[in-house]
């Protein structure tokens, strides 16, 4: 095997590496002041299964370094999330979970965000969340929750002590699990026959396109495509039925997955498919020319800081975000360009960035004196953010966003 590749998590195929974010850091622990010497840290390389197309992370991080008690990302933060969740829980509540005593199970439920309101309509449910703080959030709120990792033989218990689930639904965290095969066999041991397994997780279709190449760290071990999904289902006797595109952190996409056989496909399966073959998606030289293009936006923007510092302007970050890892120890972007960040999560305040350790502060506190630009990190909550921070700009401050690339608001 050369350094470049890799075995593939799905089928064993070689995986070919098409991009290398170096050395990184776990991109959710924020270090304490006496921490900042006892960081983790991998090699960041994306890669291709040149047999099932997988796109997929070369080097896996243990998953107990990541998913611990205090991870601090709360799904609850955003209210266009809030309000996302409680749509997505309306639905399945109104298609799948219509039958006598239905059972939702979801796989990262994390806060609470979406089973909250499965839980107001009365609909017996579990969420499986292995980070025990947010679980604790949402158990505190009346949802029940088990604080473990989703796998084969967690599934097993839940399907031995709750009977068959209507509806598996997961969001944001499928991608996040390499052990896929053991998700798979444990949807098979706890989806009732005609159930639903449902997940939507950020699309590497909208990733090339719209160039959000900080969607790649740590947790993002997958990227899926229609098309890699779908194969992935049928070699655990599953299939993709159905195929929505979100435009929720960037643009994703919700698969539904049924045992085979059990529900007529739609047409939209084949059609992003065929859309995804007429875009090159499975081609590696599509995947080398979003990687060159990642290069050239990443070293762009160190220099039009570097421009704009050395006029004298004061720029900040803004969205002490898992992603915005990624591209500052990529870039090598540390305090002496960005000398803090904002943001509004209590648990991340008065910590630093992981890797660049670039101090973050209270949003609160962005005001006192607003900088002359901020760099938004957090870019898939844009418009919640400007709304948030309105008076930055009508008194002269500037949003700088580096996807697709570099610009000034
Ligand atoms: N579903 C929420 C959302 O979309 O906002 C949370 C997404 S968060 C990025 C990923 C969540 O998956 C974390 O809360 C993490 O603890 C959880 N997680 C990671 N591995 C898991 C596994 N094997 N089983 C269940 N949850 C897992
Ligand atoms: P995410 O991009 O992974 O969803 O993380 C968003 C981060 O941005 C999270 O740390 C909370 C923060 N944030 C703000 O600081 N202000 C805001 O208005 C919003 C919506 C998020
Ligand atoms: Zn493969």
């Amino acid at each position: 095997m050369e350094p470049n590749e890799s075995t593939c998590r799905i089928c064993g195929g070689r995986v070919r590496e098409f991009f290398d974010f170096g050395r990184q850091p776990l991109s959710d622990h924020f270090p304490s002041e006496d921490e900042l010497d006892d960081e983790f840290f991998f090699r960041l390389a994306v890669g291709m299964c040149a047999t099932c197309t997988m796109v997929q992370l070369l080097e896996e991080v243990p998953r107990d370094r990541m998913f611990r008690y205090d991870y601090p990302y709360h799904s609850s933060g955003s209210e266009r999330m809030r309000e996302h969740f409680a749509a997505t829980a309306r639905r399945l509540i109104d298609t799948e979970l219509t039958g006598q005593d239905p059972f939702c199970v979801e796989i990262g439920s994390n806060d609470g965000v979406m089973l909250r309101t499965v839980r107001d309509a009365g609909v017996r449910h579990l969420g499986v969340e292995p980070s025990g703080g947010v679980a604790d959030v949402s158990r505190a709120e009346g949802v029940q929750v088990r604080t473990a990792f989703f796998e084969e033989s967690t599934a097993r218990e839940i399907a031995e002590q709750h009977g068959p689930a209507n509806v598996v639904y997961a969001a944001n965290t499928i991608c996040h699990i390499p052990y896929l095969d053991s998700v798979f066999r444990g949807v098979d041991a706890l989806l009732a026959p005609d159930g639903v397994f449902v997940f939507e997780d950020p699309y590497l279709g909208d990733i090339i396109e719209k160039n959000t190449f900080d969607q790649i760290y740590d947790e993002h071990f997958y990227l899926f495509t229609a098309r890699s999904v779908s194969t992935t289902a049928q070699r655990f006797g599953f299939e993709l039925v159905d195929v929505e595109r979100l435009p929720v952190h960037g643009g994703e996409v919700r698969y539904t997955i049924a045992r085979a056989g059990r529900r007529q496909p739609s047409p939209r399966v084949g059609e992003l498919i065929a859309e995804e073959n007429r875009r090159g998606l499975a081609d590696l030289t599509t995947l080398e020319k979003f990687g060159a293009q990642v290069k050239r936006v990443c070293w762009d923007l160190v220099a039009r800081l570097r421009e704009l510092r050395d006029l004298g302007f004061y720029i900040v970050g803004y969205g002490a975000t898992a992603k915005s890892a990624t591209v500052l120890n990529y870039a090598g972007i540390g305090p002496d360009l960005l000398p803090c960040v904002y943001d509004t999560t209590p648990a991340k305040i008065g910590r630093r960035l992981p890797g660049s350790h670039i101090p973050i502060r209270s949003a609160e506190e962005f005001r006192a004196p607003y900088p002359d630009y901020a760099l938004l990190f957090a870019w898939n909550h844009l418009e919640e953010v400007q709304a948030r921070e309105a008076e930055f700009t009508k008194q002269g401050g500037r949003w700088i966003l580096y996807v697709p690339e570099f610009r000034i608001g």
